[in-house]
């Protein structure tokens, strides 16, 4: 049996309210109750990170969280990373090493870059290849990734 709820949330800045199953994910909710789409669901099982999002401040795979827990909390997805003016310098540094080949792992890239230089500005190629060991590129694209990570870490740094 599932019932509806109504969930007060900020995503991306803005407070937002809306009406989930009980049994929804956060992934789910985000893409088709708020219609925000650019999470992906590429597992649905936590092992992936293409519905990567950050929660409250900390990386989260959102299939792995349900709607109902989000109550009150602070969401960055996707759709938040560029400003109404530019690409984010991460979403540049992607752009100029070549390092997105398809939309289903990219936006979680993005977000899981994001997060760790909110968190560590500086990364080591290690650091880097570490923390982006929870997201896959079925092409394996990966060095051309690190690269535009390290990248856009000098970038933001400038
Ligand atoms: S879809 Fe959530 S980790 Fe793969
Ligand atoms: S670029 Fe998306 S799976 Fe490799």
């Amino acid at each position: 049996m599932s019932t509806r709820m109504v969930i007060t949330t900020k995503i991306n800045g803005e407070p937002i309210e809306f009406l989930a199953d009980s049994r929804d994910s956060l992934l789910e909710a985000l893409r088709e109750r708020i219609g925000l789409r650019g999470a992906k669901e590429g597992c649905n099982n936590g092992n992936c990170g293409a519905c990567a999002v950050i929660l409250n401040g900390r990386l989260t795979n959102s299939c792995c969280v349900m709607a109902a827990e989000v109550e009150g909390a602070e969401i960055t997805t996707i759709e938040g990373i560029a400003s109404p003016e530019a690409l984010h310098p991460i979403q540049q540094a992607f752009l100029e090493e070549a390092a997105l080949q398809c939309g289903i792992c990219t936006p979680g890239f993005i977000v899981a870059t994001k997060a760790l230089l909110d968190e560590n500005p500086h990364p080591t190629e290690d650091e880097a290849r570490f923390w982006l060991a929870g997201n896959l590129c079925r092409c394996t694209g990966y060095d051309k990734i690190i690269r535009a990570v390290l990248k856009s870490a000098d970038e933001m740094a400038k």
